[in-house]
Order: structure tokens, then sequence, then C-alpha cells
């Protein structure tokens, strides 16, 4: 991943390039990468946008062709995406990086950054997968409107390479993605639980307009999240919950 680099100066979505060139008649080797200085239109999960300051910060998109996974194992490559990002992350900011379900990337109670994976199917397997992250590095201040926002700037008081970093990510997603092909889903599914944001911590959560208290107990093979609620599991798509965060 990432031996086959392309870097644009300016592009209105990384993913949405990416997504162009691998449904062109020309094939795109699987590992490409699109990293953009500048996204006029970065785009994130539930129909959000994606903003961030030029040249601080990296977006970019792998194209990955995980033939070996049926439509409704996708959620096994969000596991290897966020895993190998956070991977990376703890190596140089520590260990309170963590996943925050499905597939966000949080410091403490802030947003690092996220990742918009999208599938293009065959029948009921992936024909290939538009995998897009995008991280706050270097970005020193960030506007009100986007107060649960942090960089590894805020957090380590220095700048960091983007290219290397950029780099060290990929390597770690390839050996998550490799351990996938060779179908160790159940150590995927161990290793993301054990970086997973407030996992076994009692919280409160909001669903269907309903506040309560639970705890995550785990994420179900599709994907859903698992909270115990006065002892009842119970399991939510990412519409259906929302996290209270103090
Ligand atoms: C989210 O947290 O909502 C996901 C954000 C994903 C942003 C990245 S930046 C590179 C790639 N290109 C896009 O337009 N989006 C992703």
């Amino acid at each position: 991943i990432g031996q086959n680099l392309v870097i644009l100066k300016e592009v209105d979505s990384t993913n949405t390039f990416l997504k162009n060139m691998a449904s062109n008649s020309k094939p795109v080797p699987e590992g490409t990468v699109i990293m953009a200085e500048h996204q006029f239109a970065g785009r994130g999960q539930q129909q959000n946008g994606w903003f961030t300051e030029a040249g601080k910060n990296l977006s970019f998109s792998i194209l990955l062709k995980p033939t070996f996974l049926q439509a409704d194992e996708q959620f096994a490559l969000t596991q290897v995406v966020s895993l190998g990002v956070v991977k990376a992350l703890q190596n140089v900011a520590g260990n309170d990086i963590k996943i925050k379900w499905p597939n966000d990337i949080y410091y403490g109670d802030k947003k690092l950054g996220g990742i918009l994976i999208e599938n293009s199917l065959q029948g009921t397997k992936i024909n290939y997968s538009v995998v897009g992250i995008g991280l706050n590095i270097n970005q020193e201040t960030f506007p009100p409107h986007l107060p649960g926002a942090i960089s590894l700037y805020k957090i380590l008081h220095r700048d960091y390479d983007l290219k290397a970093l950029l780099s060290d990510i990929c390597s770690h997603i390839e050996g998550y993605y490799l351990q996938l092909k060779s179908g160790k889903l159940a150590r995927i599914n161990e290793q993301y639980l054990s970086n997973l944001y407030r996992i076994n911590k009692e919280m409160m959560f909001r669903s269907a307009g309903e506040v309560f208290n639970g705890i995550i107990t785990g994420v179900t093979a599709r994907g859903l999240l698992k909270i115990d609620a006065d002892n009842e599991p119970k399991e939510y798509n990412l519409k259906e919950i929302e996290f209270l965060i103090n």
C-alpha cells in the first residue's frame, strides 16, 4: 500500500477522484494512494462535509480490492483500516489514541480524524473499496464551530512530516489487511476491541430521543454496537445511537 502514490495540489475529494479512476476502464493497481494537499469538497460520513486547513493535514484515499470479502463482511475492512491508523498514531502520540466506533479516530474525548470507506459491489462480493482517511496533523487552531476537534500539533506541540506519517500509516494498514486476507478475523476483532474508545465503561447514550446509561461491550460481525443497559444487551447501528460525551 502506497507504492503507487499520487500527490495532488488540489482536488474536490480524493475519494471521488479515486472512485472515478477505479471505475474507468484502465485498471488501477491495488494499494494505489491519492493524497491531496487541499480538498475543496472533502466528504465525511453520513453526508457530512470534511473541512481542513490546506497543506497542514493528511487527506488521502487508498484503493483496496478485498474481493475475498462478502458484502456483509464490510465491517472487517473498517476494523482493519481503523486499527492501522490508530496503531501508527499511537507510536507518535501514545495509547490515548483510540477508535471511536465505528471508525473515528479519537484522542481523549476529541476527534483527531475520520475514515470514509466506499465499496463497489459485484453481486454479493466486494469488487473494490475506496478507503478515505482524513487526519488533523499540523493544524494549530480550529474554528469555534468545531470544538470537538484536535490535531497532533495540539497534543504534541510540534509539526510532523506528512509523507513520513502517511507511509507509516499505509504499512500498518497493510499489516492488518494481510491478517484479514489470511482469515485472522477473530484476532482483528480482539485488537479492535482493545483499542475501542470507552469500551466497558459506563456512559450516557441517546437513542430514539431517550437518554440512558449503558456500557459498550463489543461489536457484532456486521458492525453493530453492542451496549448493555440495565443488564439488557442491545445492538445499534450508526444512525440509531448517539454518544453523550460530557
Ligand atoms: C468522517 O469522520 O466523517 C470521515 C472523514 C473522512 C475524510 C477523508 S479525507 C480523504 C478522503 N476524501 C474525502 O472526501 N473524505 C475522506
